[in-house]
């Protein structure tokens, strides 16, 4: 409103001096060279006359009075001694001018002089034969003539510029006011409604269709509240899960103690038997919670990880020696393909935790007799390439999309008694996607599976 206010007041006024200047300048420039070149003619006449020797001459002297009278000013000649010889107004007859323009003049510099408070234009001209060779002077012609009427033109000029902008302010005012009620006005709508949403009052979409701009705004507020609402839904999901999730084995457990409470006759045997499941319930609780608390670590900012360069090669070798004895328990043999030495950028526990739940994936969903796992590495000059194969029993086409869920088991059952949270692979996408890597899965049900990751060898933060 107030820049508004500036942009419009500022030029008008720039506007308004700058036309009642040019004006003043335009006008005095003009009558100087009108009085001027009258005044040209007169000396003429009066050089022709030699009037400078015969002062009286009634013609020139009638022509002086006409001249000074259209004017309202004021002539003198001054002959070459600085002498008055003639003024019209009969006041300086026959005295000695010595201002500082005659003096001036005398030696050969015409002068004009505006007299802004006084309102008249003061012009000083030299006398001299202009046919002659050496063009003598004779005197100087001295006129003054009045400027009121530039004077009163220009107030006038001033009035009226004051008008105008006058009623520009106004304007401005006006179209200030009608500016801000449709431009603002909009926006305020905006933010109520906005704010109605973040109060809770209102849970619908918010429309403001005024302008298109207004229109974009709140289309891309609404496609952001279509994304949050969907992280609630998931985050509400998420945790309907974990609560399942946790309370499954604790149920298991109620019906255990309580199988046992209610026989207190039971045999040792069945005590031992049903404490022994309860103590395997409690791994489970447990494990669940483990691989909970790794995936809310994964979860956080890429800012958490702890970067380093790491051999690639020594990392599987670790990962898969550790592997070996549960691999070998199941009859399942591990082979680690290193193509070329690697060195890359990387969270090293939080990549080993990666590779160790699909090794580990790998070989729990295997075969009972004779299977095996193949992981092989390689690089480029961008990404290192890591792929896990094995022979085992394959994921079922239309789980496969689904197996980096979390919670996610093909087959519930069959999983459970294999153990297993369901957790493993989404801990494992989360962690490759912190390192700006690729996860892919094939399977062929019966047959096996391979994974495929990439990896790129310098990390960008
Ligand atoms: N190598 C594999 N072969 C067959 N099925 C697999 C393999 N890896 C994962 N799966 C399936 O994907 C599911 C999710 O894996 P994961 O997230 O690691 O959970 P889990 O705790 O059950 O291992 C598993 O329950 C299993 O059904
Ligand atoms: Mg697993």
């Amino acid at each position: 409103m107030m820049l508004l206010f500036v942009m419009g007041i500022v030029p008008a006024l720039v506007a308004e001096t700058v036309v009642v200047q040019s004006y003043e300048s335009r006008a005095l420039s003009q009558r100087e060279i009108r009085v001027r070149n009258q005044c040209d003619i007169l000396i003429d006449q009066l050089l022709k006359k030699d009037y400078l020797a015969h002062p009286d001459d009634e013609v020139i002297n009638g022509e002086f009075d006409m001249l000074a009278g259209i004017y309202g000013g004021r002539i003198l000649i001054i002959n070459s001694e600085s002498r008055v010889i003639k003024d019209t107004f009969n006041l300086d007859t026959g005295k000695y001018s010595l201002s500082r323009e005659v003096i001036d003049c005398l030696r050969g510099k015409e002068t004009s002089l505006y007299n802004e408070e006084n309102q008249y234009l003061e012009m000083t001209m030299r006398i001299r034969r202009r046919e002659a060779e050496s063009s003598s002077l004779e005197g100087v012609l001295l006129i003054s003539v009045s400027t009121s009427e530039i004077a009163a033109s220009k107030v006038i000029l001033e009035q009226r510029g004051s008008t105008i902008l006058l009623v520009i302010l106004l304007l401005v005012l006006v179209l200030g006011f009608w500016w801000s009620g449709m431009v603002v006005q909009p926006l305020q709508k905006i933010s109520e409604e906005i704010e109605g949403i973040s109060e809770g009052f209102q849970d619908e979409e918010i429309s403001v269709p005024d302008y298109l701009e207004t229109e974009l705004i709140t289309d891309s507020f609404n496609r952001m509240m279509t994304r949050v609402r969907a992280i609630d839904d998931s985050r509400d999901e998420f945790v309907s899960n974990v609560s399942h999730e946790l309370k499954t084995p604790l149920a298991s457990m109620k019906v255990l103690a309580d199988a046992l409470n209610m026989n207190p006759d039971a045999p040792v045997e069945q005590y031992r038997e049903f404490m022994t499941d309860i103590s395997e319930e409690i791994d489970r609780e447990n494990s669940i919670i483990t691989d909970l608390l790794s995936l809310v670590k994964m979860d956080r900012r890429a800012a958490d990880l702890n970067i380093e360069e790491v051999r690639i090669n020594d990392l599987l070798d670790r990962i898969i020696r550790r592997l070996r004895p549960i691999g070998d328990r199941q009859n399942v043999e591990l082979i680690l393909d290193s193509f070329r030495p690697v060195t890359a950028e990387i969270d090293s526990t939080k990549l080993t935790l990666a590779f160790s739940n699909i090794i580990e994936n790998a070989i729990k969903y295997n075969k009972p007799e004779g299977g095996w796992v193949r992981v092989s590495l390689n690089a480029d000059r961008k990404y290192f390439y890591v792929t896990i194969a094995d022979s085992g029993i394959g994921i079922p086409e239309d789980s496969v999309d689904h197996v980096f869920e979390r919670f996610y088991r093909v087959d519930k059952s069959h999983s459970r008694e294999i153990g297993g949270t369901g957790l493993g692979l989404a801990i494992t996408k989360s962690a490759i996607l912190m390192h700006r890597g690729a996860i892919r899965v094939s399977s062929k049900l019966g047959e096996g599976t391979t994974f495929s990751i990439r990896i790129p060898l310098a990390y960008v933060a």
